[in-house]
């Protein structure tokens, strides 16, 4: 097999593929309605579901469209009248909200700082003491503004004892951190094809009970082509797509997800956590800091701190490292000078120690002034 050139994306999705995922999407052409490709699409539908799901239960409604898509069909499609909480602790919970206002929907804006983990009480409160009656509560899983992992379990929990459906944006979790929706009391969970599940960006989906989608006819639908009922009617009835599905990405995806069991979401968690235990220490050891304890990271991505030092310039940094094969991300936290490192995709903690040979470069070339040069490029060369 041909190779293609290896990037290294340290981006929070689009992520590094592997070379077998790439070629995948190299088919015969097909037109998208004939029954084999039902078959492809059913497939995947199924083997995405039991990944966090009994798929006898659930099941996974794809869409063309990258994950804003999938968060854009559920929150015009599952909220009724009511009321919705949206927990606001980054740039994604942010954008829920954006949502929620275009389709003019009731919703409560529980904000959250982005880099500690929600208050509880005062959520519970809310819930507890609101007078119009709420029925939904939306988070975002990972939130990859800063690497939060929001606490599912509790989230659940409460939303259990208060009857309200939990929607999660799992965009950036999902394939990676290990979820069960009926355990953790998620009636809705929101993914995508280009993060941890290291397929090609382009695939949406919402992962439910059958009957929960079921129950959507009575909701009054607000968007044409993103509407979630409609989209699930259809391929229960015709194993299609409603409109013309991206045929190239949801080959390449079959083959992530063969991949992916091939792994196992431990393994795969594991393999991401030693990445970001090599990038963590290595950055510490360089006299750069991160936000967010430990024990409420992911561990998929980093938002770093940037040095505090007259030669930086993000863009340049960017650049320096896009020359040698890395792409780097900036940062997303509002009142705090970041840059974001991501360890998802088809990479290990070789690339990363290779990524902090170069940041040490960088950082002396600017004449920041390096905790302890323990790596050094020129030993590193011998
Ligand atoms: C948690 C989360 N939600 C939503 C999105 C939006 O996904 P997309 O850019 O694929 O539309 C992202 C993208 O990084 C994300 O990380």
């Amino acid at each position: 097999m041909r190779s293609v050139q290896r990037n290294i994306l340290l981006t929070p999705g689009p992520a590094t593929t592997t070379d077998t995922v790439k070629f995948a999407q190299i088919v015969p052409d097909i037109c998208p309605r004939e029954p084999e490709f039902g078959q492809l699409m059913e497939s995947i539908s199924t083997d995405l579901t039991a990944i966090v799901a009994d798929e006898k239960q659930y099941t996974a409604v794809l869409f063309g469209g990258s994950g804003t898509a999938a968060m854009d069909a559920v929150l015009s499609s599952v909220i009724g009248e009511d009321t919705i909480i949206i927990i606001n602790n980054g740039a994604y919970g942010q954008r829920m909200c954006e949502i929620a206002t275009v389709y003019g929907l009731h919703f409560i804006e529980f904000v959250s700082p982005p880099d500690k983990p929600v208050d509880l009480s005062a959520l519970e409160q809310i819930l507890k003491l609101t007078h119009t009656p709420i029925t939904h509560l939306t988070v975002v899983h990972h939130e990859t503004t800063t690497g939060l992992l929001n606490n599912i379990n509790a989230i659940g929990e409460l939303c259990k004892t208060y009857q309200v459906e939990l929607i999660v944006d799992a965009i950036s979790s999902f394939g990676a951190v290990p979820i069960q929706m009926e355990d953790m009391n998620i009636s809705y969970l929101i993914a995508s094809s280009n993060k941890n599940v290291q397929g090609l960006p382009g695939v949406s989906f919402v992962i439910a009970p059958r009957q929960k989608f079921e129950g959507l006819q009575h909701v009054r639908q607000r968007s044409y082509y993103l509407n979630l009922y409609d989209q699930y009617k259809y391929f229960l009835k015709h194993n299609q797509m409603r409109f013309t599905a991206p045929i190239q990405t949801l080959y390449a995806l079959r083959q992530a997800i063969n991949e992916f069991m091939l792994e196992g979401i431990e393994q795969r968690y594991s393999r991401y956590t030693q990445s970001w235990e090599s990038l963590t220490q290595g950055i510490h050891r360089l006299g750069l800091n991160h936000i967010v304890a430990e024990e409420h990271h992911s561990k998929l991505l980093t938002s770093i701190i940037e040095p505090i030092c007259e030669g930086y310039d993000f863009q340049q940094m960017h650049d320096f490292f896009y020359t040698k094969g890395f792409t780097i991300y900036p940062g997303k936290v509002e009142k705090l000078n970041t840059f974001r490192i991501a360890n998802i995709g088809d990479i290990t903690h070789h690339d990363i120690d290779a990524f902090l040979v170069l940041l040490e470069i960088y950082l002396r070339d600017i004449g920041f002034p390096l905790r302890e040069a323990v790596i050094t490029y020129e030993s590193k060369q011998k």
